[in-house]
């Protein structure tokens, strides 16, 4: 559910016309809606109720200051996978106590910066990671909490560039040798192991891989505390997916997460964290965008927005699909027509669709991406300098401009020319 809804016939966000804000900052741009992103938040927050847990917002999936805020206020945590994002998470107000750091790379700097601000625990990813950590915070004089990220070797069925919790991923460590890894770690003077960590992958419809990787971490917790390590938290990664079409999709909602994670971990008395990243703000997001040209094509109708796959990249990157719709609402029972939905970026890939029903558009009409709040912004680029889209955040009837795009100045005057010439 979410609160993008036609009123009125016009789409809305929230109690705000997307037309009217459309108007007031110019296309294309992103909006987000405060009331869904709380009640996606709420929703993990209620399903992992009567356990001791903490819901860490995976930021990657959208990390504008307002949208941290907004969340931290309402209690979730941060999972922070780069020293830019733990810079973002603090100057949002985040603790550094409801910080986690995940991440297969993390340097020296970021581990030194993490530990000097304040960080729940480090989800470790290596052994060589671990030596490293140790180092730092010996130079520190300090002990950092860590979980050893393990890789269950279960196939999440999805798309191949999401999935990371199959051996042949680059992720964590196989849980074959986590007795070994744990009592590496142990040995470490600078390290306290506090927990397990767990995440195998993105956009997951079913609840059976969590379920059969939950039931591998719950196994380990057992033979780890056996060992004699005190395995007190679990973190359980993020990954529930989203419907992106508004017609067949049923993924299985946080509540059913919820249930099956007292089942598979609820008698360990572990506290419990969670990373969703793409539940909490993807439907929480629209990206809006004009309607430049209508060109007739050879057999088909090209659809030429003034948005481009530098603005919203997933469905060049892995072809997938958004919902795009009119802002004006169609009068119902309009014949619907096919389009090719493109961008103006020189590229064939630029290509938002193909053949998809729509109905009928012209030039100057405003669409909507539904679905885009997540893993939208964030990986927008300048490519072909383009400014980077503003993105606004709507709360009830009021509007924010959260990031304004930059002019052409701002951007060609980051470059430097050297002396030379
Ligand atoms: N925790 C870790 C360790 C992760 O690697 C990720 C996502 C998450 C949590 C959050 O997963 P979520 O709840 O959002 O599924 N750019 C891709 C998605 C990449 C996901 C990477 N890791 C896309 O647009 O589909």
């Amino acid at each position: 559910m979410d609160h993008f809804l036609y009123k009125d016939g016009a789409l809305h966000a929230e109690d705000v016309p997307v037309a009217e804000i459309a108007a007031a900052v110019g296309t294309p741009f992103y909006v987000y809606s405060t009331a869904t992103l709380l009640r996606h938040f709420r929703l993990f927050d209620e399903a992992l109720a009567g356990m001791d847990h903490l819901v860490c917002f995976a930021m990657k999936a959208a990390s504008n200051q307002a949208i941290l805020k907004t969340l931290a206020q309402a209690g979730a945590g941060m999972d922070v996978v780069s020293g830019g994002e733990y810079a973002r998470a603090k100057a949002a107000g985040v603790p550094g106590d409801r910080i986690v750091f995940s991440g297969v790379g993390k340097t020296h700097a970021e581990m030194r910066a993490a530990l000097e601000g304040g960080i729940r625990q480090f989800n470790l990813e290596s052994e060589p990671e671990m030596e490293r950590l140790n180092e730092v915070a010996l130079s520190l004089g300090v002990k950092a909490p860590v979980t050893v990220r393990v890789n269950p070797d279960v196939d999440a069925k999805t798309h191949a560039k999401i999935a990371t919790g199959k051996s042949e991923n680059k992720f964590g460590i196989p849980i074959s040798r986590a007795k070994e890894v744990y009592a590496h770690a142990a040995r470490l003077p600078g390290l306290d192991v506090v927990g397990i960590d767990v995440h195998i992958g993105s956009q997951l419809t079913d609840l059976e891989p969590f379920r059969l990787a939950y039931r591998k971490v719950a196994a380990l917790t057992e033979a780890l505390r056996a060992d004699g390590h005190n395995i007190r938290r679990l973190d359980l990664g993020g990954g529930l997916g989203i419907p992106y079409t508004r017609s067949n999709e049923a993924p299985p909602l946080p509540l059913d997460y919820g249930t099956m994670i007292r089942e598979e971990l609820g008698h360990l008395g572990c506290e419990i964290e969670i990373e969703p990243g793409r539940l909490i703000a993807g439907n929480a997001g629209l990206l809006v965008s004009d309607v430049v040209y209508v060109k007739s094509g050879e057999g088909r109708d090209f659809l030429i927005l003034d948005a481009a796959m530098n603005d919203l990249v997933r469905p060049a990157m892995y072809d997938a699909h958004h919902d795009i719709i009119p802002v004006v609402e169609p009068a119902s029972g309009v014949e619907q027509r096919p389009y090719d939905i493109v961008g103006p970026v020189c590229e064939t890939g630029d290509t938002f669709a193909k053949q998809r029903m729509m109905p009928p558009v012209q030039a100057g009409d405003l669409v909507a991406f539904r679905s885009a709040g997540a893993y939208g912004a964030v990986m927008a680029s300048e490519y072909n300098t383009r400014p980077l889209i503003p993105e606004v955040l709507v709360n009830g009837h009021q509007f924010a401009v959260i990031r304004a795009r930059p002019s052409f100045d701002e951007i060609i005057n980051r470059d430097t020319i050297p002396e030379w010439l």
